[in-house]
């Protein structure tokens, strides 16, 4: 387990960028990565695709090691996969630190959750923007995140579902302190606040941040677009 894996919680009026690296220059990986940490970034967002549960593949266990190696910032591990429980001890050890499936082939991941902590990880759970909030709320307080998406999971760089922003609002009515409400896809300068607004407190971003020249500008503004304004006496 690296230094930092358990050190990222939840605050109040605390929100995290949490930068998807499907969205990096792989042939230089290592230099968008100290980019994202020279830009204040405090965790990753690893997109982890099977050709089967999303109609793409990404990569796998040994750019996640690698990954690993370079740096210790937590990594965030979205497994979009249709049988993700054979790899979960696996992408522990590489050295994910939370792991996420998704409801739609985990209709009850209470056990799947309880394998992850054994693990040494933290439990997340994600729904794709067709499925109804009520199939996640019953398992909001099992687990440390959960995964709004807002596109269809499979390919970076598509537009931002706002039926992303009533489920939410819904989980965030039931979630507690501990709990990151993360949302996924299409999030940038436009949507951002949106998500803000609605709960959210971990924003993966991916094209809007590694799309840029200037991570660590782009990284301020979009900072800056989800922080709560300032409320003077
Ligand atoms: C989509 C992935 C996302 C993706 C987001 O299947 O789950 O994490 O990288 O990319 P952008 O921010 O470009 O929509
Ligand atoms: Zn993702």
């Amino acid at each position: 387990m690296n230094a930092n894996s358990h050190s990222l919680h939840p605050q109040k009026n605390r929100f995290w960028l949490n930068p998807s690296l499907l969205a990096a220059d792989f042939a230089h990986l290592e230099r968008d990565i100290r980019a994202l940490e020279a830009a204040g970034a405090e965790i990753l967002h690893l997109d982890i695709m099977d050709g089967h549960f999303v109609p793409n593949l990404s990569f796998g266990v040994p750019v996640v090691e690698a990954i690993r190696r370079t740096t210790e910032l937590p990594l965030d591990v979205h497994l979009m996969l249709q049988n993700p429980e054979p790899y979960l001890p696996v992408f522990r050890k590489t050295g994910a630190d939370f792991l996420s499936v998704h409801i739609e082939v985990v209709p009850d991941p209470r056990t799947m959750f309880e394998t992850i902590r054994k693990l040494g990880a933290r439990p997340g759970l994600a729904s794709n923007p067709p499925t109804p909030v009520e199939s996640v709320l019953p398992f909001v307080k099992d687990c440390d995140l959960i995964l709004t998406m807002s596109v269809m999971p499979g390919f970076g760089g598509q537009a931002f579902n706002p039926v992303a922003l009533d489920k939410i609002r819904r989980i965030r009515e039931i979630a507690g302190e501990n709990t990151f409400i993360s949302v996924d896809g299409g999030v940038g300068e436009s949507t951002i606040a949106d998500c803000a607004a609605a709960g959210a407190n971990l924003f993966v971003v991916g094209t809007a941040l590694l799309g840029h020249s200037d991570i660590s500008a782009q990284f301020q503004r979009l900072s800056g677009l989800c922080a709560p304004p300032l409320i003077l006496p």
